[in-house]
């Protein structure tokens, strides 16, 4: 939708870098697991932003791919690639419309991100024994405060989600204490 683009290119002009340049930690923790565990090396990073997480998992040997809805952000992906030295497949896509149509992935990696209806759409996308890893925001009230609810996970949601879906949740945790509370989970698919 136009208007999220609008919005989150505002976001991401306001500020040098919107989440810093750093991965993901629960994706530094899990870097080494994910590596013996998928079977190729085919990543999609899913509203990718400025490309921190991609630009790591490409360091790590993968292919990736970065969908995102801003410009900006993969404006900023594209040129952080290139002083990592690193490439990366960065596309601007409106997530809330797309379809997987024939890509296959390895890995699936969804950070910060909540589109409800993409999860079993991206599990599909994924081959057998292929790796989805998702760590977002819970609801809270410090989180309330700032976000849409729509876009915070429930207590219990990702457990729920993830135990539909033909597969092995590996790893799976709620981190209610701190600012923001989250949730993350490390699924394998059969
Ligand atoms: C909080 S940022 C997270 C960025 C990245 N995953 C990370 O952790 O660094 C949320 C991202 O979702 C993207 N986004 C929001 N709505 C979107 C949509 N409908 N389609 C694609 N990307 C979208 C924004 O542009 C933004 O980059």
């Amino acid at each position: 939708m136009e208007a999220d683009r609008i919005k989150w290119n505002k976001r991401f002009l306001s500020e040098d870098s919107f989440l810093g340049m750093a991965p993901s930690p629960f994706l530094q923790r899990k870097i080494e697991d994910i590596k013996l565990l998928t079977p190729g090396l085919h990543a999609l990073d899913i509203a990718c932003g400025e490309g921190r997480n991609s630009i790591f998992l490409a360091q790590h040997g993968f292919n990736v791919t970065g969908l995102d809805i801003s410009d900006v952000a993969l404006g900023k992906a594209g040129e952080r690639s290139a002083t990592a030295g690193i490439s990366a497949d960065f596309r601007l896509v409106d997530l809330e419309s797309y379809r997987f149509e024939g890509e296959r992935y390895d890995l699936v990696i969804n950070f910060n991100f909540l589109l409800r209806e993409l999860i079993p759409e991206a599990y599909s996308a994924l081959v057998p024994g292929g790796i989805f890893l998702l760590d977002t925001i819970l609801e809270s009230p410090e989180a309330l405060a700032n976000h849409t609810p729509a876009y915070l996970l429930r207590r219990g949601e990702l457990a729920s989600i993830f135990d539909k879906l033909d597969g092995k949740i590996l790893f799976i945790e709620e981190v209610t204490e701190g600012q923001m509370p989250t949730a993350r989970v490390l699924f394998k698919k059969v």
